[in-house]
């Protein structure tokens, strides 16, 4: 296999990033917070490594349980406010550990159709006929309900909570409000790119609909509404690596009781472990981030604006533009680029449209110079 050496990352993500030998103004990837070279985050990685080793050498249920996978356990429940939570290998399996803790409750799955690769196998997983509604469309949602739900059958609606590209906010209120019809549903989503960065407090797209935060990730049964679940990861606004789903006390204790997540693979790694359980508190302590992250947003979007070009109007640190050709977005990436500024562009993707977009994140450690930057960029590209 062999790679563009243009395109290795050397050095940790931020607001400059070195690729290919060259430090950008980076907008690019998923580190919202800017926390993934924070030296505090990376002290307490190494400290925990040099202490516990690279790994347990065996599952959690065995002995493998070390204290810095207690301690990140314990502040993500603090930071989502729930009793306790389950910290596991990927971001990627977070959708199916869910639909694993939650199996025989549900008849039925239906999916966003654009919904990202790891809800599509979290659905084959849990063994149920799938079906697929249109992207971001509770008429289709309620469609498909209709056509199979009539029985009695119980639904499990699952979704990104927001799009990795588009940047778009899955209309959760409009799903829950359908799903009130059906006794026993449950809507669940992927919040991999919202937990740390979206909501009020950080904790993702059910809580920025206001949505009934306690009866998320429980097992109880709500008399008027479906139930409610999320999955996330702490490998992108939280600055570290791994899957997490914060729950009430019985929720995760049948996780840890029965998931083979939990019981039969080495868990992730103490030192990663203890570096996200100090990102967590990093997160707590310093709420200025996400408000600091919440205002460059608008600036982004209002700069953008400002030149004329459509964007959408939501709190989420994806900001997607798609421009008249396919021709002059790869301009203005490339262009960008020669000026020491990266953003991406994207030809396909499941939630754009035949041309493409261009995808640019947004991060906390951006400062007004630097997005000021990013908008003149822009508009010099444009303007030639
Ligand atoms: C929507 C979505 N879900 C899950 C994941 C997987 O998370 P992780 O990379 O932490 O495994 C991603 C990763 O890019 C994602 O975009």
């Amino acid at each position: 296999m062999t790679f563009d050496p243009a395109k290795i990352m050397q050095s940790a993500p931020g607001a400059y990033t070195t690729i290919g030998g060259r430090e950008y103004l980076y907008f690019v990837g998923t580190g919202y917070l800017g926390l993934h070279g924070h030296p505090e985050i990376l002290r307490a990685t190494c400290e925990a490594t040099m202490k516990y080793g690279m790994g347990s050498a065996t599952s959690r249920r065995a002995f493998g349980n070390t204290p810095p996978m207690v301690d990140v356990e314990a502040r993500a429940a603090e930071f989502f406010g729930m009793d306790d939570a389950f910290y596991f290998m990927s971001g990627y399996l977070g959708n199916s550990v869910v639909v694993q803790a939650i199996g025989g409750t549900f008849d039925v799955v239906l999916i966003d159709e654009s919904s990202h690769y790891s809800v599509r196998d979290a659905a084959v997983l849990s063994q149920k006929p799938m079906f697929t509604f249109g992207n971001r469309d509770p008429d289709s949602l309620a469609a498909v309900l209709k056509e199979q739900c009539t029985d009695g059958r119980r639904p499990l609606v699952i979704t990104d909570g927001v799009f990795p590209v588009r940047g778009a906010l899955a209309p959760v209120r409009e799903y829950y409000e359908i799903l009130k019809a059906y006794p026993g549903s449950a809507l669940s989503v992927d919040d991999a790119h919202a937990l740390g960065a979206v909501g009020p407090l950080g904790r993702g797209s059910l809580d920025q609909a206001g949505l009934p935060w306690e009866t998320v990730n429980t097992n109880v049964q709500p008399k008027d509404g479906p139930r409610l679940f999320l999955a996330g990861t702490l490998s992108k606004a939280f600055g570290g690596f791994g899957g997490i789903v914060p729950g009430s006390a019985d929720f995760i204790a049948h996780i840890h009781d029965d998931s083979p997540y939990f019981r039969a693979a080495n868990p992730v790694s103490p030192g990663v472990a203890a570096g996200c359980a100090r990102a967590l508190e990093l997160v707590r302590d310093h709420p200025e981030m996400l408000t600091r992250l919440h205002a460059n947003v608008k600036l982004v979007r209002d700069g953008l604006r400002g030149l004329g070009i459509e964007v959408d109007d939501v709190p989420v640190p994806i900001v997607c533009v798609v421009l008249d050709t396919v021709e002059r977005m790869q301009r203005v990436q490339a262009e960008l680029m020669e000026q020491g500024i990266l953003i991406a562009y994207n030809p396909k993707y499941s939630d754009l449209g035949p041309k493409g977009g261009i995808r640019i994140a947004v991060f906390a450690t951006h400062t007004e110079q630097m997005i000021q930057r990013l908008i003149d960029g822009v508009a010099k590209v444009l303007a030639s």
